[in-house]
């Protein structure tokens, strides 16, 4: 969008970056301090969900996030930062970002196989797979057609609006199913055993990340908007 910070850098990708920034902290202290911490191998299982949110988090919202904005997290008059530089950054923060994914997938299965709990039964696990899923597919299409073997210059051209639209809502999806399971999961410790209090620090902090990580995906979006009003003939 036209509003521009400081040194050509969008006003809304300072403000995405904090936001990115404030979802990492925010998902840590939840995930560490009040549920007692990570891990891929434990004889308490609620750790190993634990990896859980904090993958997916850091995968694909954050880095994810960080990957789209990176066309335009450094002023375009910085030519030391050349156009190849700019789209392998964009590559491999994506690459990252669906490798964090696909381990966080990977470690709430693993919870259930082993506290013996059903797979696939909720709107969010199907979201989801569809989600993780779309995000590989989308990364694999766009290197074979823009990076190895790479399309004609032609096809890239005509592909290139299509994968930022398509790439904007696959990182919706995550956003909004990441929104599906802060509430699924704060539903779940309100419940028995835990009944954890409805106003409590906890049950804030949960809400109020998952507000950050909305507000990121908002941010996000005004940053790479192109607005254009030419387009618009019905005035
Ligand atoms: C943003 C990307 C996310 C994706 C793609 C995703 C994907 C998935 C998938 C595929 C499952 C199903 C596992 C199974 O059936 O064995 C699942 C389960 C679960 N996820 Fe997520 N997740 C994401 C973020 C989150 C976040 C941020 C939370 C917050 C706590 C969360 C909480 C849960 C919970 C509580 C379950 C177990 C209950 C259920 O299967 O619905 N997820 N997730
Ligand atoms: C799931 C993975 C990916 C997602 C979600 C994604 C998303 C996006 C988005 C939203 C944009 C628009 C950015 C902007 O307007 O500033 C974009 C641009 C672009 N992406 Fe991707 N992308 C992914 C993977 C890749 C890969 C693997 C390549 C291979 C090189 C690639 C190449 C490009 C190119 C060439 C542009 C055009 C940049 C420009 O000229 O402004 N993307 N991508």
């Amino acid at each position: 969008m036209q509003l521009k910070g400081h040194g050509g850098v969008g006003a809304w990708t300072v403000v995405a970056h904090v936001l990115a920034v404030a979802a990492t902290a925010l998902v840590l202290v939840w995930c560490i301090h009040f549920r007692g911490g990570l891990a891929l191998r434990s004889h308490d299982k609620q750790l190993i969900f634990n990896t859980h949110p904090v993958l997916m988090l850091l995968g694909l919202v954050v880095l994810a996030a960080e990957a789209i904005l990176s066309y335009r997290s450094f002023p375009q008059h910085m030519i030391l930062i050349s156009r190849d530089a700019r789209k392998k950054t964009h590559l491999a923060l994506h690459a990252v970002a669906l490798a964090l994914g696909v381990l966080g997938v990977y470690a709430v299965f693993k919870y259930h196989a082993e506290a013996d709990i059903p797979n696939l039964y909720s709107l969010h696990s199907w979201i989801g797979i569809a989600t993780i899923s779309l995000y590989a597919l989308h990364w694999l299409a766009a290197f074979l057609t823009f990076f190895f073997p790479g399309a004609s210059q032609a096809t890239r051209r005509s592909a290139v609006p299509w994968h930022a639209i398509l790439g904007l809502l696959v990182f919706a999806l995550a956003i909004g199913n990441a929104q599906l399971g802060f509430l699924e999961k704060l539903t779940f410790l309100q419940g028995p055993p835990l009944r954890l209090s409805r106003y409590g620090a906890e049950a804030l902090l949960v809400n109020f990340t998952a507000l950050v990580v909305l507000l990121l995906g908002v941010a996000v979006v005004l940053a790479t908007a192109n607005v254009d009003s030419t387009r618009y003939t019905a005035m």
